[in-house]
């Protein structure tokens, strides 16, 4: 079925590559409203997107005919802005409502997606890449640019991708939006094993101290509360979790460190249907672990050096495994910008083999503990499946509807 798309057109000189969109959204059955910014009509105009859209076409909130932004936002499955400029992304990170199309995204609850062109020195200023960080943190869509040949003459990264490839992306989009509105509630995993591990390892050192991190179980909790009332039965691996946080029904099975929780998980591994890694296992840990506290020497003032060693992977050893739960769930806690953690990601997802990958930025004062977080979820060869946005209690809702579907489709 058709969904109503608005495209919004900012003004740049890739404008024209947008009507190739339209025509393609309208070829594929979608109902297209065309919103562009008074600037973009410079480009392209107003005669054109009338022609092209059969309907009205408005810039500003206040166009004789009366455009609603709130109604235009009310009627869109997805907006979609080809190209979206370096001043358009400052508008809407701003949450300016400055013309019709900024007040329409401002007043939108459905997916956004922006095509962002524009010259590569522009794309590559801090002040871009910052807007492009903190729209992907809010659970906007920004489809990478494409390298090659620029309007200016120069060559570099900021060319509008092929008009196909965002209209892909703008449907994979919809569809799972689709899928997961029709099975957020109900019992969509009824019958399903579920096994979610959650917490964070700690790797004793002695008989007192240990390396541990700084997961407090919370999303993995909320994903084993969420599988459970969503039919599934559920097994919560936890590592250090406070008992607090523990108060629902189910099995917990306690693996304090990485070996534990690789021993727990693989003895589970054949009758299990979806494995999630949500726990922080530690990397590394010491090699030699000290049987008596290690004690400070008064007469030195020299301090010991602590030898370290890797810990099996075991989401990597999980997805490899000749018997394997149908679907492996990932996630990936990266530091640096939303660009490095998301290219940290892909090469991740790439790496453990993952059905899923959730990705999302930790760090000054992100995703941990009681926080609302982004997660953005890939596939196993690291393309974008989803971003979602909300408490640990929505992401968890989210990232089950992606399972369900996939369970949905190896059955069908
Ligand atoms: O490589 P990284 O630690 O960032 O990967 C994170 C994902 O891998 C999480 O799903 C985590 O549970 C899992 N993991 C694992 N075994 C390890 C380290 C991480 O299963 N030793």
């Amino acid at each position: 079925m058709g969904a109503t798309i608005v495209v919004g057109v900012a003004g740049g000189i890739a404008a024209f590559k947008a009507v190739t969109v339209v025509r393609e959204l309208e070829r594929r059955g979608h109902r297209v409203i065309v919103v562009p910014t008074p600037a973009s009509l410079a480009f392209v105009g107003r005669a054109t997107w009338e022609a092209v859209s059969s309907a009205p076409v408005h810039t500003g909130v206040f166009d004789a005919g009366g455009a609603n932004h709130v109604e235009i936002a009310r009627m869109a499955d997805l907006i979609l802005v080809v190209p979206a400029t370096a001043d358009l992304l400052a508008r809407v990170r701003a949450g300016r409502a400055d013309d019709l199309l900024a007040t329409t995204i401002l007043a939108a609850t459905c997916p956004v997606v922006l095509a962002p062109a524009m010259h590569s020195a522009m794309w590559g200023n801090a002040a871009t890449r910052n807007n492009v960080e903190v729209l992907r943190e809010r659970g906007l869509t920004l489809i990478e640019p494409a390298s090659g040949a620029l309007g200016s003459g120069d060559s570099g990264v900021g060319r509008l991708p092929e008009p196909e490839v965002i209209v892909d992306a703008a449907e994979g989009l919809l569809a799972h939006r689709h899928k997961t509105d029709a099975s957020a509630s109900g019992h969509d995993l009824a019958g399903t094993r579920v096994v979610i591990t959650a917490g964070g390892t700690r790797e004793p050192l002695d008989p007192v101290r240990f390396l541990g991190n700084r997961s407090s179980g919370r999303q993995g909790i909320a994903l084993a509360r969420r599988a459970s009332a969503r039919g599934a039965t559920v097994t919560l691996i936890v590592a250090n979790i406070e008992g607090s946080l523990l108060s629902e029904g189910g099995e917990i099975v306690e693996a304090p460190t990485a070996a534990d929780m690789e021993r727990a998980v693989g003895e589970r591994l054949e009758d299990t249907d979806v494995l999630i890694m949500a726990a922080a296992v530690a990397d590394f840990r010491p090699k030699v672990v000290a049987e008596t506290k290690i004690k400070k020497d008064p007469r030195d003032e020299s301090a010991p050096t602590i030898e370290l060693e890797r810990t099996p992977d075991i989401l990597a050893g999980a997805a490899s495994a000749p018997r394997r739960p149908r679907i492996v769930v990932g996630f990936g806690a990266e530091t640096g910008t939303i660009d490095e953690v998301l290219a940290r990601g892909r090469a991740k997802a790439r790496r453990k083999g993952a059905d899923l990958l959730a990705v999302n930025a930790v760090g000054r004062g992100r995703g941990f503990g009681d926080v609302e977080n982004t997660l953005h979820l890939l596939d196993s060869a690291g393309g974008l499946v989803d971003v979602i946005s909300g408490t640990k209690q929505q992401l968890a809702d989210g990232l089950l509807s992606h399972v369900a579907g996939i369970l949905r489709n190896m059955e069908s």
